[in-house]
């Protein structure tokens, strides 16, 4: 644990599976401190900024309680009320903003922008989602399948649907835990190539494996998971009629579930679309694990929180 103190959370291929291991334990740990309602507050007298350039209910509201519980306090900043959105250089805000804070969560569009705030701060910089990657949530939902189902090495995702950033942290995950992910798109929305040829090589060092297909029903063979995410993420809103036409054979429903182990889980990072990517009798199911995920945002980041910063 040590060696996070001071770090960045930029995307899972920069921690060792030691660490994500780490994180996941930590994180169930404190859940159980927080359910004792034993008091624990490493972040006394810290503050943590929390930029949004998109909408969140989850991350928000999870990270500026993780703050309060563990002793510190968090900002919440809106692009727009920022000088950023007025053209005010990244490379000044990074800099300015560690002369006040303790650390940094930014949810943007580019990846590049975390990569930048990263470089111009002196502080911890996580990332709260981009278009290319959401580490926070996939830590919370390994936290959860582990949970659920114990150790996680050997274990099979079915990851149906979009090849976006959370189809990428999930394969990076599964990659480095030694895990099985079995990502189904529809052709020309498969994820992105570096993403997938990182994943495979270090799912080859640690015992994992990452398959890609166009078929739904190959992938959640006996899958003990499957998982699915909306069909336009944000920022992609204007693809939605295109998106429904092209997904429209990738919705994790009764018959396809059906393929997958007995006792699956169903995993959905939320907000989700009912009758879209998932029917209601799977998302509001007995399998569905959907709001245990959400909760485990909370102990997820309280236990990067305190590793980073503390
Ligand atoms: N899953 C997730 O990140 O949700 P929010 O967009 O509500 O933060
Ligand atoms: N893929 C979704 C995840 C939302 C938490 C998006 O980027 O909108």
């Amino acid at each position: 644990a040590a060696q996070l103190k001071g770090r960045d959370l930029l995307a899972l291929v920069d921690y060792t599976p030691e660490e994500i291991q780490y994180l996941i334990d930590f994180a169930i740990e404190l859940k159980a401190k927080q359910e004792a309602g034993e008091v624990y507050h490493p972040l006394k007298g810290k503050t943590l900024g929390m930029i949004f350039e998109k909408s969140s209910t989850r991350t928000r509201v999870s990270f500026e309680v993780g703050m309060y519980q563990l002793g510190g306090h968090a900002l919440f900043l809106s692009r727009n009320d920022l000088q950023i959105g007025r053209g005010e250089p990244i490379w000044d805000t990074g800099q300015v903003m560690s002369r006040y804070l303790d650390g940094i969560m930014i949810r943007t569009f580019g990846h590049k922008n975390v990569i930048d705030i990263a470089r111009a701060a002196t502080i911890p910089v996580i990332n709260g989602l981009t278009d290319l990657s959401h580490p926070c949530q996939a830590l919370a939902d390994y936290q959860t399948i582990q949970e659920k189902k114990g150790p996680l090495k050997g274990l099979k995702i079915a990851y149906i649907g979009d090849g976006n950033n959370m189809a990428h942290s999930l394969m990076m995950g599964a990659a480095k835990l030694g895990m099985h992910i079995a990502v189904a798109t529809p052709e020309g929305y498969e994820p992105d190539q570096e993403v997938t040829e990182l994943s495979i090589e270090h799912a080859a060092l640690n015992g994992g494996k990452v398959t890609l297909t166009h078929n739904p029903k190959e992938a959640v063979a006996d899958a003990d998971v499957i998982y699915t995410d909306v069909w336009a993420s944000m920022g992609f809103e204007e693809e939605q009629a295109a998106r429904e036409k092209a997904f429209a054979d990738f919705q994790v429903d009764e018959s396809l579930t059906e393929l997958a182990k007995p006792d699956y889980l169903f995993m959905h990072c939320l907000p989700a679309h009912r009758g879209e990517e998932v029917s209601e009798g799977v998302i509001d199911g007995d399998n569905s694990v959907i709001y245990d995920q959400a909760e485990n945002r909370l102990h997820a980041q309280k236990a990067i929180l305190a590793a980073l910063m503390g």
